[in-house]
Parts: structure tokens; sequence; C-alpha cells
């Protein structure tokens, strides 16, 4: 199986994905809203500043246009000289609103029509200058033929002018409009794209650690197999060993033992040849004890004649006899028939636990109970001695072998320090329901 891609990549794509869209967002809508700054301070604010002055010069206009009719008329009782004054005012304020007008001339604005107002305005004041020193027809002749053609240019050249200034600043908003649609279209783009990217990466990276779940699970399930077929091919061949052990040898020494015992009778008393014979028949004898040891060690026989229970009480005085130890027993309830199968794995755990005590402890004395309920067993081995190493050196094969073997029967094993010290390990197996292998 190939090791799977890490996800640090997609992730890494991921991210530099999203950060570029905000980088290109955030340039984008910068650049919108300098246009914005442009359009508004640029266009229209001048704009506006710029009719006021048209309106200031329009309304000064007007007032000559006033004053025009009235000298042509007659109406008021003092002579056209009499309007000087107001003239010379009206002139200065005039001059002033071109002045700062000019000086704003928005972009809408062509430099013909500056030229064809400024020249209006001094053909207008220049003809007005005359007026004073004619006498009234001639006067009324002059603003008749020149003053009122003069103003009404200018007149209408400034109203052009406000036109056109409300023109480009409807065009202005309307642009800022639009400036506002396209940034708002951009975000909503820019959320989607970056949502996707999130969901996307998101999704490769479950669907990443599922594969990886997946094949752990796997290779985790194999190992499993492994170790089961591991302990119980290494316990079939125990059996086979120790069988082998009993009944071949054990019968060949037996049958030597009762032949040299036959040929001893049949020597002389105190004879040195019956001393000699005898001796071999204590070596044959000796051999056949160590043979049913090993054999029992490999595969206590009684595992298969009479099942786990009788095995556990057997075991304990055995272990009781070889350590010294003491050993406490209680059994709870009474067990159905646990067969070999089961039992020896049940077996090599208490014998493994019993073990860890002698070895590891320092202790004299350690606590068994084998308690039976319906399709369960719970077999405890508890002792007060020197307790589990908080930061074991290793993980010694003994432990991992009983784990394996409890998870081969379907059950659960805890090891752990006893909270009064100790140590504690307590299986817990399923029984009867051909759990096995
Ligand atoms: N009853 C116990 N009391 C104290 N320490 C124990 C006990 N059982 C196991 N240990 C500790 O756990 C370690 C691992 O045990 P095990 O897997 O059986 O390996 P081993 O017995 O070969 O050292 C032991 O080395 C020992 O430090
Ligand atoms: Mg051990």
């Amino acid at each position: 199986m190939m090791p799977p891609r890490t996800p640090t990549l997609i992730q890494l794509l991921g991210l530099a994905f999203t950060l570029g869209a905000v980088a290109v967002f955030s340039l984008f809508t910068l650049s919108q809203l300098s246009g914005l700054k442009r359009l508004g301070s640029d266009i229209v604010d001048r704009n506006r500043r710029d009719s006021l002055q048209l309106i200031r010069i329009q309304n000064d206009l007007a007032q000559i246009g006033l004053a025009l009719r009235d000298m042509v008329e007659g109406t008021e009782p003092y002579p056209i000289s009499g309007y000087r004054a107001e003239f010379e005012r009206i002139k200065g304020d005039l001059e002033d609103a071109l002045a700062v007008e000019s000086g704003l001339t928005p972009a809408s604005r062509t430099p013909a029509q500056q030229v064809l107002l400024r020249g209006a305005f001094e053909r207008f004041w220049s003809a007005a200058g005359q007026l004073w020193e004619m006498d009234e027809r001639g006067a009324k002749t002059l603003i008749r033929t020149r003053l009122e053609a003069e103003r009404s240019t200018m007149t209408t050249v400034i109203s052009r002018m406000l036109v056109q200034n409300n023109e480009a600043e409807a065009a202005a908003v309307q642009e800022i409009q639009g400036i506002y649609g396209k940034v708002e279209r951009n975000l909503y783009v820019f959320v989607g794209l970056v949502l996707a990217a999130i969901a996307l990466t998101g999704m490769l990276v479950i669907a990443h650690d599922r594969r990886m779940f997946n094949s752990v699970a796997e290779l985790s399930e194999q190992r499993r197999q492994l170790a089961g077929q591991v302990i119980s091919g290494q316990e079939d061949v125990f059996r086979t060993l120790a069988r082998e052990l009993h009944d071949e040898f054990g019968q060949v020494l037996t049958a030597l033992g009762v032949m040299l015992q036959r040929v001893e009778r049949k020597l002389a008393e105190s004879s040195e040849e019956r001393a000699g014979v005898h001796e071999v028949r204590e070596i044959a004898n000796q051999t056949l004890e160590r043979v049913r040891g090993m054999s029992q060690m490999l595969h206590p026989p009684v595992l298969d004649d009479y099942g786990l229970e009788k095995s556990i009480e057997w075991y304990l005085e055995h272990f009781r006899k070889q350590t010294g130890l003491e050993v406490h027993y209680e059994k709870i309830g009474v067990g159905p028939w646990i067969g070999d199968r089961i039992a020896i794995h049940v077996y090599r755990i208490l014998q493994e636990a019993l073990n860890n005590v002698v070895r590891h402890a320092r202790t004299s004395e350690v606590w068994v109970k084998a308690a039976y309920s319906s399709g369960r067993l719970v077999l405890e081995v508890r002792d007060r001695g020197a307790g589990l190493p908080a930061r074991p050196a290793r993980e010694g094969i003994g432990l991992i072998a009983m784990r394996e073997r409890a998870e081969l029967l379907g059950g659960e094993i805890v090891i752990e320090s006893a909270a009064d010290g100790g140590t504690r390990v307590l299986l817990s197996v399923p029984l009867g329901q051909g759990v096995d292998s």
C-alpha cells in the first residue's frame, strides 16, 4: 500500500488561493475607492463650487439687465450717469466672480467658451465706459445696439456652462453608482470564491483524513489478525510438542524403566552390576520426570482434561510451591465448561501476570480472583508491590501478548497501577459464544 500524500499540500494550496483572492480583491477595491474619491472631490465638488460662481455672475448680469432697462425706459427720476456707481460695484463683483470661476474651470469646460465669455465681458465694459460721457440719446442707442447684445451673449454662455456643469455632475453620479455596483458584484464573487476555496480545501482534507483513517484501520485489522495467528499457531505447536513429549518419550522412558527394573531383580542383591543398573534406572526415571515437567509447561494437560477452573487451582498450587509466594485465591460463582481453546489464553494471561508479580513487584503476596457469571469470566490478579513504573523504559512483550490474547478472545484487559499501590490486571472475557480461534 502506498503511503497517502500529506494533506499539507492541499491546505497550502487552499491557503494560497484564498490569500491571493483577498489580495486581488483588496487591490481592486482600493483602486475603485480612489476612483470614487477622484469623482467625488475633483468633479462633483468642483462643479458645485463653479456653479455657485456662475449663479453669482448670472445674478450680476440680471442686475445689469434691470439697470439697462431702467436707463432706456427712463422710469427713474435720475440721469443715466446716476447708474455709474452701481455699475462700478457690479463690475467689481463680476470681476471677482470671473476670477474665482476661471480658477475652478471644471473638466467639461472648453477654452473657446472661456475666450468667448472673456471677450464679451471686455467688450461690454469698454462700451459701458463710454456711456457716462454720452448724451442721453447716444447712451440709449449704445445700450440697445451693443450693451444689451454683449450682456445677452454673456447670459447665454453662463447658462450653457451651468447646464454643462449639471450634466457633468449627473454623469459623475451615475459613474459613482456604477462603481458601487461593480464593487458590490465583485464582493459577491470574492465571498463566493473564498467560500468555495474553503469548502473545497476542507472537503479534500476530510477525504484525505478518511483515506488515512481507513488505511490505519485496515493495517490495524491486519496486525490484529497476524498477532492472533502467531499466538494461536504457537499454542498449537506447544500442544503438539507437549503431546509428543508425553506420549512418545514418556512411553519409551516408562518402558525403559520397567525393563531395567526387571533386569535389576534378576541380578544378585548388593552386586556391583545391580547397583549399576539401579543407577541407570534412576536416571531414566529422572529424565521421565523432566520430560513430564516440560510437557506440562508447554501445555498443561489439566486444561484439556479438567477445564479452566481446575487448571487455575492446579496452577496456583504449583506456583505457590515453586515460588513461595502467598497466593490468596477467591472464586465467585460456578463457571460453565471452558474448553481448551479459550482456556489456554486465560491460563497464559494468568501465568504472565503472576510471573510479573514475582519478577517486578518485590512482594510476597498476591491476590487472585476469578468471578464467573452468565457468559462472562472476570479474572483479577492484584499485588501490593512496587506498582507499574510511571514511564516504562519499554513495554515488554509480556504485556503486549496479554493484550493480544484478550483481544483474540473478544475480551478486555486493564493493566494498571492500583490507587493504593501495587498493580492490578483485570481481564474480562465473554464465554460460550464460540469466541475462539
Ligand atoms: N506486577 C508488576 N509490578 C510491577 N511492575 C510490573 C508488574 N508487571 C509488569 N511490570 C512492569 O511492566 C514491564 C513490562 O512487563 P512485561 O511486558 O511482562 O515485560 P517483562 O516481564 O519481560 O519485563 C516490566 O518490565 C515491569 O517494569
Ligand atoms: Mg513479563
